[in-house]
């Protein structure tokens, strides 16, 4: 018997993060082969993104997905995640060229506040909420607040990208294969302050650490290039990173709803005060997942350089979310 469609809405559907990903998930990659989607699709109420959109959805017509149920195109997110399971909000400003994310947090705050009080009023009880648009982590953050007859803990924010990257720079240094690649975590802020930790990783059960031994290599090349990695890409692209992006998500949708089977993964997530990290603050962790939901790696030693750099991003996510108290 085929299983009941359920409904996954995106915001920004008409933009390139939104072109890369929903022919993934109307494919099944995301929620798996045997699950039927409905899309909710969410552009702002400009004719030209309005069109746009209606040409993504003539596409997404033509590629006759077995597993799309239904598509349905939205200007108002009071409809668009009317009764969603999944809502992944992609919909917001792309930093451009010499463009600070700073810059990015007043403009985009005033949208996670519409969204979140909407997801509130009209999602499914469980919505799985993955915040993509940048500043993602404070966006996030955010929407949560907007949403208190929502557990907390289904709002999330996307560091995936931060480790996927990681995992890859990885690889290429050791020469191993990225799939092998176990027990990576990165901390904090989808931002260049973010920590990518290999201390724990290991490759086939060998310590990653111990294989690589060149600290200087892990603060002076590892960690700004993957700190960077956003910004190189702008830089070379003239446009944010899309393809990588959508990759992300889905990965982080896929763990989130069908398991990791202990391997770890990272996400952005309320904290609960795990690692000395302030309640509600939407931090990079380490997690496994199991039945749709997520768990902290916890007990992970914390070495004075580790301790220094979660610092770092900490300070800055409670700087952005200083900035965006009015708003609240
Ligand atoms: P884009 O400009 O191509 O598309 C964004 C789309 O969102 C546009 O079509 C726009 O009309 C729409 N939009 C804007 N406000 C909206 C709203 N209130 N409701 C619904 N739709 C709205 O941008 P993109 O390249 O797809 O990137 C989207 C966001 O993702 C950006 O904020 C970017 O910085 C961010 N991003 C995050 C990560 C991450 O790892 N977290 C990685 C890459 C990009
Ligand atoms: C990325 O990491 O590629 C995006 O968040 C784009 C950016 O603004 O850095």
């Amino acid at each position: 018997m085929s299983k009941k469609p359920v409904r996954v809405a995106v915001t920004g559907a008409a933009g390139q993060i939104g072109y890369a990903l929903l022919f993934r998930i109307a494919s099944g990659e995301m929620l798996g082969k045997d699950q039927p989607v409905i899309l909710q699709l969410l552009e702002i109420p400009d004719e030209k993104a309005q069109n746009a959109l209606k040409g993504v959805i003539m596409e997404l017509e033509d590629c006759a997905f077995p597993l799309l149920a239904g598509i349905e195109a939205h200007s108002d997110p009071m409809t668009a995640f009317k009764d969603t399971d999944f809502a992944l909000l992609v919909g917001a400003r792309p930093r451009g060229p010499g463009m600070e994310r700073s810059d990015l947090l007043a403009a985009n705050a005033q949208i996670f506040t519409v969204q979140g009080k909407a997801l509130n009023a009209v999602a499914s009880r469980n919505v799985k909420v993955l915040v993509v648009g940048n500043p993602a982590n404070t966006n996030a953050y955010i929407a949560m607040k907007s949403a208190p007859d929502l557990p907390a803990k289904n709002f999330t924010a996307m560091l995936r990208l931060d480790h996927n990257r990681a995992a890859s720079q990885i690889a290429a240094k050791t020469g191993k294969a990225v799939a092998d690649i176990e027990k990576l975590a990165v901390w904090g802020n989808h931002s260049p302050t973010m920590y990518a930790d290999y201390r724990y990783a290991t490759i086939g059960g060998q310590s990653v650490k111990a294989m690589i031994n060149d600290e200087q290599w892990n603060r002076e090349v590892f960690l700004p290039t993957v700190g960077k990695r956003g910004a190189a890409i702008i830089a070379a692209r003239g446009l944010s990173s899309a393809a990588s992006a959508a990759n992300a998500a889905i990965d982080h949708m896929r763990d989130w709803a069908l398991g990791t089977n202990g391997k770890w993964v990272t996400m952005g997530i309320p904290s609960k005060g795990e690692y000395g990290i302030p309640a509600e603050v939407m931090f990079g962790y380490p997690v496994t997942t199991e039945n749709g939901e997520y768990k902290i790696v916890e007990g992970l030693e914390i070495d004075a350089f580790s301790q220094e750099c979660i610092n770092k991003t900490l300070n800055e996510l409670l700087e952005e979310q200083n900035g965006v108290k009015h708003l609240l």
